[in-house]
């Protein structure tokens, strides 16, 4: 398996916005959501392109987890996506590297896990909410036009939303179909869903959980059921375990719909590459779409590309039944 790489370098113009007062998040997703000037679409070359800096840094990461092995490996087996203090950036820059190299599809998805279920998450919604409107309501309108349509003939009784966050699509969702009796919000973020369930604006046929999405999913969905991911969220799993997740929908599930919008690096050739490769600064992974939904025994009867700030995002609807 190979990680292609493409040509045209993304400079990310990352400001340092403050998520919290005294507290700013250096996440790259957190800096680059809502700066509305930014409009180069984040590639796969970005991750693979260093700076002087950066290169610097994972040289003296590379020394630094030779003179220090063992914190080296506890950074491996469980990374963090805010390293305190030189000699943990350093070796966690050079990780990383090394893991991008070695394609430890692993690594990057604890790193996210890592990021989401901590202060990041926590504070996603309070910079990102614009999305829905600016993003959902306006750049996703065909794609949802298309669902509302398929969903008109297979009528499901359920939606579940994994990476809901704020919970603001999911509520919109449940009260644009007219056969929904439930719902289910995941999320990892255990703060932003104690918001939710706290909050008294949501349609009380919503239940909001704090779980992994694929977990969850494979162990307690149900048949007739609409799943959604939206702005980004299975960008931050394994090819492996979404391949497991979807095949359960479609052998155990069916009949089911599949609503995802998600990014893709735009240099990405998904005619012919099938890899999942961790792309932008961020690297979380552009994963082919349509062969995830096909060779998981789905069809997929819709799917169409936009870009919304710095992403290209790729609307799929796929169905099994
Ligand atoms: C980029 S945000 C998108 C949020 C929301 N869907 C939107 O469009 O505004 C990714 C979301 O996925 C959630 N997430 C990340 N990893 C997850 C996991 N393993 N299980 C469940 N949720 C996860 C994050 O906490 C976050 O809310």
């Amino acid at each position: 398996m190979e990680w292609n790489s493409g040509c045209i370098k993304a400079e990310v113009d990352l400001f340092n916005l403050a998520c919290r007062p005294g507290k700013p998040i250096k996440h790259p997703l957190i800096l680059i959501c809502g700066n509305q000037t930014m409009n180069k679409i984040l590639t796969i070359d970005d991750a693979e392109h260093y700076g002087l800096k950066q290169k610097a840094k994972i040289s003296l990461g590379r020394f630094a987890a030779k003179a220090a092995p063992r914190r080296a490996k506890q950074l491996m087996l469980s990374p963090l996506s805010a390293p305190r203090g030189l000699r943990d950036k350093s070796i966690m820059a050079f990780l990383k590297h090394q893991a991008r190299l070695e394609q430890r599809e692993e690594f990057f998805e604890a790193l996210h896990e890592d990021f989401w279920s901590g202060q990041g998450g926590d504070v996603f919604a309070e910079n990102c909410d614009h999305r829905f409107e600016q993003m959902f309501l306006e750049k996703q309108k065909h794609d949802f036009e298309q669902l509302l349509k398929i969903c008109a003939t297979r009528a499901p009784h359920q939606i579940v939303e994994f990476g809901c966050n704020s919970g603001l699509l999911l509520n919109y969702m449940v009260q644009q179909f007219p056969n929904i009796k439930s719902a289910v919000g995941i999320d990892i973020n255990r703060q932003q869903i104690e918001r939710n369930r706290q909050a008294d604006h949501f349609d009380p046929r919503i239940q909001f959980l704090t779980a992994d999405g694929v977990d969850w999913v494979i162990e307690n969905a149900e048949p007739n059921t609409l799943f959604v991911t939206n702005g980004g969220v299975m960008e931050y799993f394994r090819r492996s375990r979404l391949n497991l997740m979807m095949n359960r929908i479609s052998a155990h599930l069916s009949p089911a719909i599949f609503f995802a919008i998600e990014p893709n690096a735009s240099d990405h050739d998904l005619e012919n590459n099938v890899n999942s490769i961790p792309f932008g600064e961020e690297l979380s992974f552009s994963h082919n779409y349509k062969d995830l939904f096909v060779t998981n025994g789905f069809d997929v009867v819709h799917q169409r590309a936009t870009t919304f700030e710095s992403w290209k995002m790729t609307a799929t609807i796929a169905v099994s039944d």
